[in-house]
């Protein structure tokens, strides 16, 4: 449907415009490849779903993406690659997969205060793979997890900050506030689009732990390492596309990465599908 080039096409999906925080940073590294970006906006938010369901949504959408012809897939979505990744690598043994999950790793190996948050969908929270991660890195570090309700819902309509934003994280992170933490990991790919006014509300000495810059690294090692890159060095086509109505999408996405949009030379296109 799309007609991406032969090679260097890399599918991104996430339930909804909250992997575009994931998608700046592959196309900082990587700005010669054909990018789609998937958005399942039908069916977010993905974080309350059962892990069932967010497995099945997954599964169709990356198979949607395979068809288009993508060389690699990156999942920008801690919820569906906490319920899928693992099935994901099994139906698709071809396709490289880049997944994500919350960085309590770094955190806590860089915590003074011996206490970090994690915020997070409740579908993430509840996964064994989360509850693993944690006894598998915390070690002795105190670990508080808040799941971000209604936050999901705010950047979807890119309202990422005012007063009132303000004012509900405040009540969301007060435990975290006391704890105190100095760091908060932000273990869902919208949550780094509310930084200015997470920053605000939990001041200057917490240190927010985004790891799209390291889920892009790992995507451009696994291109390389598997030889796929775009072999010119014109900048690559950009597509979005979601399953939900076309015009909002269109401005949510030229508000959350409009420095992207505007400063760049890239064939831009948006689509809206049926899946
Ligand atoms: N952006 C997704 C994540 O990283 C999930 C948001 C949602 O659909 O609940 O977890």
């Amino acid at each position: 449907m799309l007609m991406p080039s032969p090679r260097g096409t890399i599918g991104i999906f996430d339930s909804g415009v909250g992997g575009l925080s994931v998608w700046r940073e592959v196309v900082r590294l990587l700005p010669a490849e054909d990018i789609i970006y998937l958005a399942d906006q039908a069916h977010v938010p993905y974080g309350p779903r059962p892990e069932e369901e967010v497995r099945r949504l997954t599964h169709r959408h990356v198979a949607w993406l395979v068809e288009q012809g993508v060389q690699l897939v990156v999942i920008a979505c801690n919820t569906a690659s906490a319920a899928a990744l693992q099935s994901l690598r099994e139906a698709w043994p071809q396709v490289p997969i880049v997944g994500m999950e919350p960085a309590v790793k770094p955190a806590s190996q860089r915590t003074h205060t011996g206490h970090v948050g994690v915020l997070a969908t409740p579908g993430t929270l509840q996964a064994e793979r989360f509850h693993r991660l944690v006894e598998r890195f915390a070690n002795g570090v105190h670990v508080h997890t808040i799941a971000g309700e209604g936050l999901v819902a705010w950047v979807e309509m890119g309202r990422v900050e005012g007063p009132e934003v303000e004012a509900h994280l405040h009540k969301l992170l007060t435990p975290l506030i006391q704890a105190p933490i100095d760091h908060l990991v932000l273990g869902c790919t919208h949550f780094p689009f509310l930084a200015s006014a997470l920053q605000r509300v939990l001041g200057p000495g917490v240190h927010l732990v985004d790891p799209a810059p390291a889920v892009a690294r790992q995507t451009q090692r696994v291109l390389l390492a598997h030889d796929l890159q775009a072999n010119s060095t014109t900048p690559g086509a950009w597509h979005f596309v979601t399953t939900g109505p076309l015009a909002p999408f269109r401005r949510v996405v030229q508000r959350l990465v409009a420095s992207q949009l505007t400063s760049s030379s890239h064939s831009i296109y948006f689509h809206s599908l049926r899946l």
